[in-house]
């Protein structure tokens, strides 16, 4: 996240919510989908069914348009439109995910596995830490049940996540100037990871992930900035030390391991006070508004009780 660039989405691109609200009435029926065609923006976009969550907001969602063609995969590319541009050829089936390090019972479990938990809407804030918002409706399962199953031990304190690494298939991977190190990888504290808000995603307004969003599962950790929510995982390890992290390796300055949303705390090259929501205000707009504590998210301030929320952001 070298600068931040100002958001550039024509309200004439994006689908307005009325029209995926009506089509989520269709899915479900093999009749509903082929008549709403939906296929569009993913490579492998199937429907889910998931039970309403508890998690709504009382806020217009972002348009599924602007949610898939604006995105942060530098796997992908450095440029917003390269994600959805290069991850045609990206495979998210067959897929694996190994949960191991400090626990009773390592596993690996199959995508196929994981789309059976009992899934949940979960529509949250995501606020990237370049300034700019969005509010997405994600399916997906919380990562505490995931957990549970594998046991994790006393001295398991940390989890850290693991990108795949695949460069035949991610053309940011390849070539002489890489922007980041590979794999990928992001960590939670235990109690974060535990959160009843944390969940692992794997789809998106009523659909399996698209590619550029991080299928087939990815993290969404809603009160911290948008870079801890870790795309297209393959490893989940339990661990008792605070794990690296890919933006914190890069620059520690900018990027802590905790990176709470807070609009007190500033980026050293940014404000962090307001935000643009994307979509709102149309093209060009400067419109922003203010940023919230935890994104709004106020029920987790416990977990930093005692904490120095400067110095550890
Ligand atoms: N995960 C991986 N593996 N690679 C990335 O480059 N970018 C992060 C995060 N997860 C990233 C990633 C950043 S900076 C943001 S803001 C979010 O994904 C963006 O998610 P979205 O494109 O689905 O909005």
């Amino acid at each position: 996240m070298p600068v931040y660039h100002p958001p550039r989405i024509p309200s004439s691109e994006i689908t307005p919510r009325g029209v995926y609200l009506s089509r989520r009435n269709f899915l479900g029926t093999a009749a509903g989908l082929a008549a709403v065609g939906l296929t569009g923006h993913g490579a492998l976009a199937a429907p889910l069914t998931a039970k309403p969550g508890a998690y709504k907001l009382d806020e217009p969602l972002t348009p599924l348009d602007a949610v898939t063609s604006y995105n942060n995969f530098y796997e992908f590319g450095t440029g917003k439109s390269d994600p959805k541009e290069n991850a045609g050829k990206f495979k998210p089936t067959p897929w694996t995910i190994r949960v191991d390090g400090l626990v009773g019972k390592p596993q690996e479990f199959n995508i196929e596995d994981l789309l059976k938990y009992p899934l949940e809407d979960r529509t949250y804030r995501m606020r990237c830490v370049e300034g700019w918002s969005m509010v997405i409706p994600w399916i997906g399962f919380p990562l505490s049940a995931l957990l549970d199953k594998v046991e994790p031990l006393g001295s398991a304190k940390f989890v850290s996540f693991e990108t795949v690494v695949r460069p035949e298939e991610m053309s940011g991977q390849t070539g002489l100037f890489q922007a980041l190190d590979w794999p990928y990888v992001e960590g939670l504290r235990l109690d974060e990871a535990r959160h009843p808000l944390t969940i692992l995603a794997v789809g998106l307004y009523g659909e399996t992930l698209p590619n550029q969003n991080g299928a087939p599962i990815r993290l969404v950790v809603p009160w911290k900035y948008g870079f801890k929510g870790i795309k297209s995982i393959v490893r989940i390890s339990l661990v008792e030390k605070q794990p690296e992290t890919t933006w914190k390796n890069s620059n520690a300055r900018e990027y802590g391991f905790y990176s709470n949303v807070n609009p007190k705390v500033d980026h050293p090259r940014w404000s962090q006070a307001t935000e643009q929501r994307i979509g709102e205000g149309g093209f060009f707009s400067t419109q922003r508004r203010p940023t919230l504590m935890y994104n709004g998210y106020d029920e987790v301030a416990s977990l930093y009780t005692g904490m120095d929320l400067k110095a550890n952001y």
